[in-house]
């Protein structure tokens, strides 16, 4: 027999208990999901197809989305998030990791960067974007006049993958949830996601960075920008100049100019 919506919803919740979000209030300001579904004819105008085969499931109300869930979390703050992380073993890259790297900067950052995963630096110190590629992410924060300790940065993914390697969809499903209440708590104006994997994840569909890069999307009313991994202008070094036109567009929508340019020293 096919599972209830409320025994469903139950699952879910357990599961995202195990999460570690949680624990769950009933937000009174939404409107009750409708006890039966509403009937596809009054959503698509078409006539009656007559009796469902059995091989096709009713359809059920809508469950909450996770964020619907994790809106609903009651003064959330960071602190509470890296509590409910704890000494994680949710996924197998606490096998190898040294370091839990949570996230560091600003908490009521207007900005925020949102990385794939911790490399070995990072995974040493416990910080993100402390290794190479973090020191060309701090030169292109201080390009936008900004400093680390203005924006905030963090990871799709909190422990290092074994050999820098690309996180697996299950890590980061298992992962995602602490980074969306991360970005929840912060509530940024613009977030900008290096690399594919981070954009992938918050944007939720597949596609190449070099195609989305530079557009805007939304992320639950935050304005959402991808754009190329500073790992990846190490290696790529020409595709900076894309990289900066992209980061302009963040300070134009920050209202942010850039410095003056610094005085050439005399060799
Ligand atoms: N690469 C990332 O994606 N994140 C870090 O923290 C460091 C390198």
């Amino acid at each position: 027999m096919a599972d209830a919506p409320h025994s469903r919803l139950e699952a879910w919740l357990r599961y995202c208990e195990e999460l570690g979000l949680g624990p769950f209030y009933r937000d009174r300001t939404r409107p009750a999901l409708p006890s039966t579904p509403a009937p596809a004819s009054a959503q698509t105008r078409q006539p009656d197809p007559g009796p469902r085969p059995a091989s096709i499931p009713a359809p059920v109300a809508a469950a909450p989305s996770l964020f619907d869930v994790v809106e609903s979390v009651p003064e959330d703050s960071l602190e509470r998030i890296r509590a409910d992380l704890g000494d994680c073993t949710r996924c197998r890259l606490h096998r190898s990791r040294t370091k839990i790297v949570f996230g560091t900067g600003n908490p009521r950052a207007e900005l925020v960067f949102v990385g794939e995963g911790p490399g070995h630096d990072e995974d040493q110190q416990g910080e993100p974007f402390v290794g190479r590629a973090g020191q060309l992410l701090t030169q292109m924060i201080e390009a936008m006049g900004l400093r680390r300790s203005d924006v905030y940065i963090c990871n799709v993914v909190k422990c290092r993958p074994p050999e820098n390697r690309t996180p697996e969809r299950d890590e980061i499903a298992t992962c995602a949830p602490f980074l969306q209440r991360q970005l929840a708590v912060i509530r940024p104006r613009v977030i900008v996601c290096l690399g594919a994997v981070a954009a992938q994840t918050l944007l939720g569909f597949h596609a190449s960075i070099s195609r989305i890069r530079g557009q805007w999307y939304d992320y639950r009313g935050a304005r959402l920008l991808a754009t190329y991994h500073p790992a990846y202008l190490l290696r790529n070094p020409s595709a900076k100049v894309e990289v900066w036109s992209d980061l302009k567009q963040v300070m134009a929508a920050l209202g942010l100019k850039p410095p003056p340019p610094r005085p050439r020293q005399r060799r």
